[in-house]
């Protein structure tokens, strides 16, 4: 997978907060009238699309609390996750729990201390990169889930050098798994990042390599290396002389 440039849902979040609405819209769809609902993220990075997705949650069951499960390897995504939570308002019904380890050490140290407990909604935006076996992952975090609960897969849904939802459809079906199925459209114009020391050009390539002032720091091959990534048929396609980039999230909201 390419640097970071699919590492932030920037201007695809309010369709992610929207399908997540629709998806706790229905009284009985999560919980199951339960008074305490089992949340969990795995690779929730500083926790920012999880809040939101909490307040919604909140919105729509005023009287319940959560139990949130977070799984975060990342020290620094830990931290800046907590720090968010100290800052924001209106908390006290959530119980963070912090599981700094990755999904894999998660799931043994999950089978030691909780066999039994049940999750109503899990959710892995944009992390099953970063596993060695998405489909284990997908299996063991699935058999967590109570019985009308819900797990939410993002990640780029077309051709990639990385996992997509398109792999995650094709495991799902041969399991006979039931999910439903989004996209989230988004196209970049890149095409400025392709001339040497334009300012804008500079700026993209800050925000797809989460790598600050990357033009000026990074060593020249791997500067050729994340252009000629780009620029790849896999990554882009060139309309009217610019260089679009598809940047195409699939959202999976997978049953028990
Ligand atoms: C691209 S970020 C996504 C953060 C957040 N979910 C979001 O969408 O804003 C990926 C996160 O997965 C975490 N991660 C990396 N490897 C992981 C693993 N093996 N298990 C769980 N999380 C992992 C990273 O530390 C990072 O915070």
């Amino acid at each position: 997978m390419m640097g970071g440039a699919y590492h932030c849902l920037d201007v695809r979040r309010p369709s992610v907060l929207l399908l997540w609405q629709s998806e706790i819209g229905e009284k009985r769809s999560i919980g199951g009238g339960r008074s305490v609902f089992n949340v969990m993220g795995v690779g929730s990075g500083g926790g920012e699309i999880d809040l939101e997705m909490l307040a919604q949650l909140r919105l729509k069951h005023p009287h319940v609390k959560v139990d949130n499960e977070v799984v975060e390897p990342s020290v620094d995504m830990l931290h800046k996750y907590k720090v968010r939570v100290s800052t924001t308002p209106d908390l006290d019904h959530i119980n963070f729990k912090w599981n700094k380890m990755t999904a894999s050490e998660f799931e043994k140290h999950w089978q030691e201390k909780n066999p039994g407990k049940k999750m109503d909604f899990i959710h892995m935006i944009q992390m099953l990169y970063y596993v060695k076996d998405p489909e284990a992952t997908v299996t063991f975090f699935r058999s967590l889930l109570h019985k009308d609960g819900k797990l939410l897969i993002i990640l780029v849904s077309e051709i990639s050098q990385c996992v997509t939802t398109g792999d995650i459809k094709t495991f799902l079906d041969t399991e006979g798994i039931p999910y439903r199925n989004y996209e989230l459209l988004s196209q970049m114009d890149i095409t400025e990042c392709f001339t040497e020391g334009d300012q804008v050009g500079e700026l993209l390539l800050d925000f797809l390599t989460e790598v600050m002032e990357f033009s000026k720091n990074a060593p020249e091959d791997l500067k050729k290396g994340v252009l000629d990534i780009l620029r790849h048929p896999e990554c882009s396609k060139e309309v009217d002389g610019r260089i679009i980039f598809n940047n195409n999230l699939g959202v999976l909201v997978v049953e028990p």
